[in-house]
């Protein structure tokens, strides 16, 4: 077992060069999708160059035809015009050919959206949140006892999607940005060399600028993610927690702690704003000095004759004009870097959590089991330096009922826990019908066990699938059986359609006792040989107790079961019980035997005795 807390918090492990490599496979993944996409940008890129020389050919027709004196147009793509045709001719044959460019860019257009949305959205994105959901469901306890579940669900959702940007947004526009430069870049140097120099040595400055601000704005997004967890958390808890909070009158608090937290997401957005609309102008200034120089630096040029109008400064404008374009981008992609790491950080944080209790590499799979367990010097801790059980040996006999019992935190929890191993202990071993459990599979070997909780979850469905949980395949025979069983059949059959009728989120609309003998009924549904009963009577009246206790002797006949209670009902028809204290076994035995002899047992048993005796007298 590792002692490593949940995630991995290790920063070396999240470098930035490291978290790029996983990116980058990421990419490479659907290299054929990005593939695909970037193919579909060049020859967007190339049809968008052959509309701007045609243009420009244009302009130059033109320009010829009103003035013979001026530089004859130069025709791109080695076409020549028939003699016979007049310029009129000329110019509407390359209108027709800009016409035809733009409506195949439209297309091309189309199809590479879609292209790109099917390989992000369709993609990435569901295998992403798919693997991420499936860790997250295989995760060991401890995983959700150091993390809130807003954390965890907006990772699920937000940092999921962050996480594909790199795809998208830093590898497909980056690369298709460099092509696009780097394109741009030659053909401006073909058309005139000093004009391309002067006019990009404003892209050095928009460089700089890009890269200052990009380091300035991640820490913020990482800032801006904790934040936003902390706010869904207030959220969450106060809608899970509606019934306390109204109950202590602490709505207001809680909308207080609500606009504070609203507020501190709200500054810190506004600072990344802040930034970011300092940084925009900026972009956007230096990008329009380019073209002053260039109406400049190369009007003096076409004045000298040195650059034709059309072919040579229209179509330099339009180039620079894209050029310095995909220079502000920059931004947007520097952008897109930073809050892709700061999310994929955050999902791959969870892929990389060790799942601590896990099947060794060859389990056995066990066929029914009897339910003969061993403690044999069992010590075990949440954190291995502070035990909560403490060298624990004892033996159950398949078909024995033991009864738990302790003073509140002297580890009865923590034991039944160890039982369908949610977690290992550090020291000694747990065998179930001579088997250590770590050599068992795990799934084979849980779904032996029934458990029912001091406060049993239900999920927002019919009482039936409540039941039918842990055995999706039961008949509504089996299911009916199993709630007879768990002393559960007439009060389904009392509510508005039996079976089949659907509970509020958590059963809401069900009583206390209601609700624990379902839970039991689903725990029986599974005829598991070992069953796990954490304090079932905790929050429920006499009256409940006395159903569910007569309930559960029916239920505990012929398996192993694990009771812990701290009323003597339950615990008298334990076959033996074990008394915890601080996490030490310190006495054992059976009711009889353990109310005769001093201790804590003994005393919790005159303490219930005479309260029954102080009731029955205030009743007479
Ligand atoms: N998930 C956990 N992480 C860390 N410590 C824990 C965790 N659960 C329990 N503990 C600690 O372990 C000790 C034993 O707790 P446990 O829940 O087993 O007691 P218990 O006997 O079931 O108490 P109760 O009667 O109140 O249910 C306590 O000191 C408790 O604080
Ligand atoms: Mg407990």
């Amino acid at each position: 077992m590792s002692d490593t807390p949940s995630l991995h918090t290790d920063e070396s492990r999240y470098s930035t060069a490291k978290l790029l490599r996983r990116l980058l496979a990421l990419a490479w993944q659907f290299r054929v999708d990005c593939l695909l996409s970037l193919a579909l940008s060049i020859i967007l890129l190339l049809l968008g160059l052959v509309g701007l020389q045609l243009l420009g050919t244009a302009i130059d027709v033109i320009r010829h035809a009103l003035d013979p004196t001026a530089v004859p147009p130069a025709y791109p793509f080695g076409w020549k015009p028939p003699a016979n045709w007049s310029p009129l001719h000329v110019v509407t044959a390359l209108s027709l050919a800009i016409v035809a460019q733009a409506v195949l860019r439209s297309v091309l257009t189309y199809s590479y959206n879609m292209t790109t949305v099917r390989l992000t959205q369709g993609k990435i994105v569901p295998e992403l949140r798919g693997k991420l959901y499936s860790k997250i469901q295989r995760l060991s306890f401890r995983f959700f006892e150091v993390h809130g579940s807003s954390s965890i669900f907006n990772r699920l959702t937000g940092d999921v999607q962050n996480t594909r940007l790199f795809v998208d947004g830093v590898i497909l526009q980056g690369l298709n940005m460099l092509i696009t430069l780097a394109a741009y870049f030659l053909y401006m140097w073909k058309i005139q060399a000093s004009l391309t120099l002067a006019c990009l040595s404003v892209t050095i400055p928009l460089a700089l600028v890009t890269h200052y601000y990009s380091n300035r704005l991640r820490p913020g997004y990482q800032k801006n993610r904790d934040l936003y967890d902390g706010l869904v958390e207030v959220f969450s808890q106060s809608v899970l927690g509606i019934q306390t909070v109204k109950g202590f009158a602490a709505e207001s608090d809680r909308i207080k702690k609500f606009e504070t937290g609203n507020r501190a997401v709200a500054s810190q957005q506004q600072k990344i704003f802040w930034d970011l609309s300092v940084f925009t102008p900026i972009t956007h200034f230096l990008s329009q000095l380019s073209l002053v120089i260039l109406f400049a630096y190369g009007g003096w040029l076409y004045v000298q004759g040195r650059i034709p109008l059309g072919g040579g400064l229209v179509v330099f404008a339009g180039l620079l004009q894209q050029f310095t374009g995909q220079v502000a981008n920059l931004s947007t992609i520097a952008n897109s870097v930073q809050q892709s790491l700061t999310a994929s950080k955050r999902v791959f944080e969870v892929l990389d959590t060790p799942i601590e209790v896990e099947n060794n590499s060859n389990p056995v799979k066990p066929s029914r089991l009897k339910g003969n367990l061993v403690f044999d010097g069992v010590t075990f801790g949440y954190v291995p330096q502070t035990p909560v059980l403490k060298n624990l040996s004892f033996t159950a006999q398949s078909g024995q009922v033991i009864g738990i019992f302790g003073m509140t935190g002297a580890g009865k929890t923590s034991l039944l826990g160890l039982i369908p191993r949610f977690y290992d202990p550090q020291q000694g071993r747990i065998l179930i019908d001579g088997m250590d459990l770590r050599d068992l599979d795990l799934d084979e070997y849980r779904r032996q066990i029934g458990i029912v909780y001091q406060e049993s979850f239900l999920f927002s469905n019919t009482v039936a699938a409540n039941i039918a949980f842990g055995s999706p395949y039961a008949t509504q025979d089996q299911i009916e059986q199993a709630a007879r069983a768990a002393s559960a059949h007439d009060f389904i059959m009392a509510l508005p359609k039996g079976y089949n009728t659907v509970l509020g989120e958590s059963g809401a609309d069900l009583s206390g006792g209601q609700r624990q003998r379902l839970a039991l009924a689903r725990a029986l549904l599974l005829q598991p040989p070992i069953l796990i009963l954490d304090d079932p009577t905790a929050s429920v009246d006499a009256k409940t107790e006395h159903e569910i206790v007569s309930a559960l002797r029916h239920a505990m006949e012929g398996r192993t079961a694990f009771v812990v209670a701290n009323r003597l009902s339950l615990l008298r028809r334990a076959d033996r019980i074990l008394v915890l204290e601080e996490g030490r076994l310190v006495q054992e035995g059976t009711h009889d035997q353990l109310a005769h002899i001093h201790g804590p047992y003994q005393d919790a048993a005159v303490l219930q005795l005479m309260d029954l005796a102080r009731e029955e007298r205030s009743a007479a």
